[in-house]
């Protein structure tokens, strides 16, 4: 294990602060560099090596790629759903030329394994609402669901062609305590709980029975350290797998928040974002995934919500 040495990019964002965290306390701290092109995030401070990459500069990043000799790639810049609205070309272009660079020098330099986040994005109004299947219609009507869905097939053939161990996962929205969400449509998950201890007071982006998959970071990055430990023969599916923890609505999350804050008031004011919720599924079946490789989410909301507050105290 201690031969490995793992470059995370997009290290400082909501996943890649707590995954760095993580990688490192597996790996060791030396043998896993943090990289971003924003600063290094706070909590990533004197834990282990950082450097400064951006992901759209194929050059730069090789040259660290074989200057840090790295044997594992953890992708995880990209722009989320609501931001990549207000800028389609832009979120195009970082999700999609960022993982062919990362899959092309990937290839080159034989790195052992990639991984690189999907998401339920890919899945669309014409996709079911409930148990979403590992296969299925899949129609997305945002940039990102589309450069996730392309971006799917980009590790499946560069894994069927060349040989490049790529793994994936479609995450649901995930929600966590740490590091701040970076522009999703799921971020109401997560800021509920800030204002619910600053104002006792929350206005929701989304309507109050819009449900939807969502997950708790813990589980998010058991799920990602589980699938790349798998062993290659067990990874059936090498576009990205379904991915389930727990889904509910903005009603359902603040009734669980009331039992813990009485006074707390939620009022709804829907805007964009809605029409990109009620595009994607309720709920996701991840029965591959558990049959491949043992998956078992373990939070449901009232554990998430009780660690949550018990976290943010
Ligand atoms: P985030 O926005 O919090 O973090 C992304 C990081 O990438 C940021 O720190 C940003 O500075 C960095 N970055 C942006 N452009 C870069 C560039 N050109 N070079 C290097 N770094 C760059 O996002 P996140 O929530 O941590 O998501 C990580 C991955 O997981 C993304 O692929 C996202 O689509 C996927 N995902 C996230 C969620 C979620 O709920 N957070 C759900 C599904 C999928
Ligand atoms: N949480 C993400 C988003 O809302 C899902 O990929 O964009």
């Amino acid at each position: 294990m201690s031969k490995e040495k793992i470059l995370v990019i997009g290290a400082s964002g909501q996943i890649g602060v707590e995954l760095t965290l993580a990688l490192r306390r597996i790996y060791g701290n030396n043998n896993v560099v943090a990289s971003d092109l924003r600063e290094e995030n706070d909590l990533l401070k004197g834990t282990g090596p950082y450097v400064s990459i951006d992901v759209m500069n194929k050059e730069m990043l090789h040259v660290q790629v074989i200057r840090q000799n790295v044997t594992q790639i953890y992708l995880l810049a990209a722009i989320l759903s609501a931001t990549g609205e207000k800028n389609p070309t832009l979120a195009w272009n970082l999700n999609m030329q960022g993982l062919l660079n990362v899959l092309d020098i990937a290839r080159e330099e034989q790195i052992r394994k990639v991984y690189w986040p999907s998401s339920i994005a890919v899945f669309g109004p014409t996709s079911p609402k409930v148990n979403c299947p590992q296969q299925t219609i899949i129609e997305p009507i945002t940039v990102y669901g589309i450069s996730k869905y392309a971006g799917e097939f980009w590790c499946n053939y560069y894994n069927k062609r060349y040989g490049v161990d790529v793994r994936s996962l479609r995450y649901p929205g995930l929600i966590s305590y740490k590091s701040s969400p970076g522009g999703g449509t799921t971020d109401y998950a997560v800021d509920i709980f800030h204002q619910a201890l600053e104002d006792k007071a929350y206005t929701c982006f989304l309507k109050e029975d819009t449900r939807l998959p969502m997950m708790y970071m813990p589980d998010a990055i058991r799920a990602t350290i589980e699938l790349m430990e798998a062993p290659a023969e067990h990874i059936s599916i090498r576009t990205s797998y379904n991915l389930s923890g727990v889904s509910f609505s903005p009603s359902e999350i603040a009734a669980e928040i009331k039992k813990h804050i009485p006074e707390f008031t939620i009022s709804y004011k829907p805007d964009s974002r809605q029409d990109i919720a009620d595009s994607w599924p309720q709920s996701i079946d991840d029965s591959v995934a558990t049959s491949d490789w043992n998956w078992k989410p373990e939070y449901d909301l009232q554990m998430m919500t009780k660690d949550m507050f018990a976290n943010l105290h």
